[in-house]
């Protein structure tokens, strides 16, 4: 193992995985067992979603979940790992006011994450902003946003119509430019996606927005098959891997080698 392959991982590793055209493997987790199997997988970045709402909470939303248990869940995963970047999403509502998205992210970060993800282009750009400005790390996340499913009318693609996906790549540089130093994007086209991450500094990490991203992220219980309707992008790599160990290596290996996701995991 190089001496890299120890250290802890930062937003400047990210970048220069980037730089080198390394792809990122991402993957939610919500404890610290898990967080524990996704580290020695060799997995960069360790993301506590406010999916947790569907993934262990049963619910069919993530609207529910609260600042205190993002916050409990964070804590339980950051315990369980030392090397991955950890990174905590704000969930719903969190982050209405620049005011109320300083404090919340500062209560993430008190409880471990050492970078917060918000959901949101042009609205978020102040409390992006006010975040690097006091030293916290950013993730953006665009494309699908699960918090306004409601809004959207359902869990559908983005960006296929022109004026969406010029959007999608003005709010992009935005948030690059506000602050932010990596990037989600959510079931968007593939060439929409491909486009964002040639056009931006920044590592831009895709579900469901094809093999043209800087890296992949997917949410851990769809990896492991435990998903009763698993989103059309995923793929459960329990069913070859034979264990969760070799399923968390497995995924992490085809997103370094570009096999995942494949053609058949890629939305038009
Ligand atoms: O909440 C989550 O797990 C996420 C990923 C789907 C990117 O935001």
């Amino acid at each position: 193992m190089t001496a890299d392959a120890q250290k802890p991982v930062t937003v400047t590793a990210l970048a220069k995985l980037k730089a080198r055209g390394e792809r990122i493997a991402v993957l939610t987790a919500y404890d610290a067992a898990f967080a524990e199997v996704l580290e020695k997988a060799g997995v960069e970045v360790i993301l506590i979603g406010d999916s947790l709402g569907m993934a262990i909470q049963g619910r069919d939303s993530t609207l529910a979940v609260t600042l205190e248990q993002m916050a409990y869940h964070t804590a339980c995963v950051a315990r369980g790992c030392r090397r991955p970047l950890v990174v905590a999403d704000m969930p719903f509502l969190s982050d209405s006011s620049t005011e109320r998205t300083l404090l919340n992210a500062g209560r993430l970060m008190q409880a471990g994450a050492r970078m917060v993800k918000l959901e949101g282009g042009a609205r978020q750009l102040p409390g992006v902003a006010q975040l690097a400005a006091h030293g916290i790390p950013v993730c953006g996340h665009l494309g699908l946003l699960p918090q306004s499913v409601h809004r959207l009318g359902g869990y559908r693609v983005q960006g296929r119509a022109e004026r969406e996906a010029h959007r999608l790549l003005e709010e992009a540089q935005a948030l690059e430019e506000a602050g932010a130093q990596l990037l989600v994007l959510e079931c968007v086209p593939a060439a929409l996606a491909a486009r964002v991450s040639a056009e931006r500094e920044i590592p831009v990490i895709g579900i469901g927005a094809g093999g043209g991203c800087d890296g992949q992220v997917l949410v851990l219980y769809d990896l492991l098959g435990l998903t009763p309707r698993p989103p059309a992008f995923a793929k459960d790599f329990l069913a070859r891997g034979g264990s969760i160990e070799g399923a968390v290596a497995a995924y992490v290996e085809a997103v370094k080698a570009g096999t995942f996701p494949s053609e058949a995991q890629t939305l038009a």
